[in-house]
């Protein structure tokens, strides 16, 4: 997209209409101001500037052009927001279609199970059921519009049937773990006679479903998706892409453990809530949450398990440096049902009053129900204390090991803490060491990123190809994965990845299903801005550029600059920086 389209979309675009949205705003003289939707304040200081055509915070200094408040405010990119507010100004944008996601298909498909389950809610008797249901769990009608919540038919093969008569693949409806087939060849669905929760990528796209079962009867509360390409419980969080413009707002996130906590909460005024589902918090979710904030607070259950899987969060949690909280919910209860016993103003409260540091929350779980004149608990305590501080800075030590000398009745010298560095985050904890490595060369990611735009969209491989050399990447691997997605694109308009994987050789599949994949970039589909792009194939090119100076510059050296060629081709290679 060029400057000139750009400024187009910008000019067409009221910047005052556009922000109204999001925020409501007052006239004030010339200018209008509202309270800035980035960051929590309590008097306005995002002004509007029609005459300009620009807002901006004075508070967080966060605004921009029309496009670039719109890109902020939706967690899109650049070329995103510009090809929305184009489509809203009747701009005719000529590539539109550009980095089409491969998996759009998927999305579509998940998207219309969402409205039938919501449809099958509202609309048929069991579906009365469980909209009961909730209303019983005080569930109003709009928090359930805010949830997307469903309900699936029992025993049926109704979504099958839909989505068949909508022209989508059997074989997409089983991979994604909506339909299944029975030995007789017939298919059904898989969630029968339960209430449906749609889960999200960060981006906003329906990528799996969790569904609770209705009927006491019934030993399996939850039955989720299964994992497919698109649905990876580790990597995602319940609620999160909904929860982005609070998270924001309040620069700080709240970690559930379960559905329920997170749509009480909300209702209860804490809409800055997610959850994982059903697992510990893994390293990529956090990694996820840093994009966003610095601040979290865990609001775990205050039963064992909750407690348990508080440390393991909060260990977690160290290794990416976010603060944390823990908040401490009296009587065991969890976050759903303290509401539902205290009410949500005392449920608020407790966000002021009940909030632990981690070394609070974890000294106290040590401590608690151990015999402190009994040998055994006295090491492990000791032991359990040493090892939370391992990481701390030294005046936290120092308050810890006081304490654990008053409560053991010794000196504080008896304790030596073996102070070590958090080790830095891999790029990828799955990968070997060597991979890592490689990830962090510059030069293969710039590589990678190009593969994953030429995966994305046939124009941008045909845009790509004709940039590159096919020598112009290092990678070996890499190199033949590019000219093999161009050859694809040779009879087929859209990408296929899964087929495409499958033609690999087993040397370029386990880079792609290792390498590729594996990345952030990939996995929550984000997309590359066109700005990037042109600077990637500039790094590649340097890159070779690069290589190409030190070989000329070996060769030379060993047969002492003799070589007239060879020594004007390094005088020019010297000069291009
Ligand atoms: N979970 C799961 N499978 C189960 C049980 C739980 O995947 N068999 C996950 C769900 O994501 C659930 C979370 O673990 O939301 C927490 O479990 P639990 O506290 O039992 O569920 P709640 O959502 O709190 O449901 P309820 O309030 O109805 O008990
Ligand atoms: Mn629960």
């Amino acid at each position: 997209m060029d400057n000139k389209l750009i400024e187009q979309i910008n000019e067409n675009t009221s910047i005052v209409d556009l922000v109204s949205e999001f925020v409501s705003l007052q006239k004030t003289g010339k200018n209008y101001r509202g309270l800035c939707p980035f960051h929590q304040e309590k008097t306005p200081s995002f002004f509007v500037s029609p005459e300009k055509n620009i807002c901006k915070c004075y508070g967080c200094g966060e605004g921009g052009s029309p496009i670039n408040f719109y890109r902020k405010i939706k967690n899109i990119s650049f070329q995103e927001a510009a090809e929305e507010l184009a489509e809203k100004a009747g701009i005719t944008v000529e590539k539109v279609a550009k980095q089409k996601d491969p998996y759009e298909i998927f999305y579509k498909l998940m998207n219309e199970a969402k409205e039938f389950y919501k449809f099958n809610l509202k609309n048929s008797e069991k579906g009365q059921e469980a909209l009961k249901y909730l209303h019983q769990r005080e569930i109003s009608d709009s928090i359930i519009d805010h949830f997307d919540l469903g309900y699936a038919p029992e025993h049926s093969d109704a979504l099958y049937k839909l989505l068949n008569d909508k022209g989508y693949q059997v074989s997409d409806m089983i991979k994604l773990g909506l339909v299944k087939q029975k030995d007789d060849g017939s298919y059904y669905d898989l969630f029968s006679n339960r209430l449906i929760f749609p889960i999200t990528n960060p981006k906003g796209s329906v990528v799996g479903f969790s569904g609770r079962t209705l009927s006491k009867k019934d030993s399996i509360k939850y039955v989720n998706s299964p994992e497919t390409v698109i649905f990876k419980k580790g990597h995602l969080l319940y609620h999160f892409n909904e929860a982005l413009p609070d998270i924001r707002r309040n620069k700080q996130v709240v970690l559930f453990e379960g559905f329920f906590d997170v749509i009480s909460s909300y209702h209860a005024g804490i809409q800055n809530g997610v959850a994982t589902m059903g697992t510990s918090l893994t390293i990529e979710q956090a990694k996820l949450i840093k994009q966003f904030t610095d601040s979290i607070i865990i609001a775990y259950d205050g039963d064992e398990p909750g407690m348990k899987a508080t440390l393991s969060a909060i260990n977690i949690l160290e290794k990416v440096k976010l603060k944390t909280e823990v908040l401490t919910i009296p009587e065991s209860l969890d976050p759903d049902d303290f509401i539902k016993a205290y009410g949500p103003e005392k449920y608020e409260g407790l966000f002021g009053e009940y909030l632990k540091d981690p070394y609070q929350f974890r000294y106290h779980y040590f401590k608690k129900g151990k015999d402190l004149s009994n040998s055994n608990d006295i090491t492990a305590f000791k032991n359990q204390v040493l090892e939370m501080l391992a990481y701390a800075d030294k005046p936290v030590q120092n308050i810890y090991k006081n304490r654990l000398a008053n409560d053991l009745n010794v000196s504080p010298d008896a304790f030596e803490i073996k102070t070590k560095k958090q080790p830095p985050l891999p790029q990828n904890d799955v990968l070997p060491k060597k991979e890592v490595s490689k990830l962090a060369n510059k030069y293969e990611k710039a590589e990678r990123y190009l593969i994953y735009a030429m995966l994305r969209s046939k124009n941008d491989s045909k845009y790509i190809q004709a940039r590159l050399k096919t020598s112009d990447f290092v990678d070996h691997v890499q190199s033949t994965i590019r000219i093999l997605i161009d050859s694809y694109y040779k009879d087929h308009e859209l990408m296929d990845v899964l087929e495409f994987v499958n033609s690999l050789t087993s040397e370029q599949r386990e880079y792609a299903e290792h390498m590729l994949f594996k990345d952030i970039l990939w996995e929550h589909s984000l997309p590359i801005d066109e700005l990037e792009f042109d600077q990637l194939i500039g790094l590649v090119k340097n890159a070779n550029l690069v290589r190409r100076k030190a070989y000329v510059k070996a060769k030379l050296d060993q047969d002492d600059y003799k070589n007239d060629v060879l020594l004007e081709e390094y005088k020019l290679l010297v000069k291009v920086k």
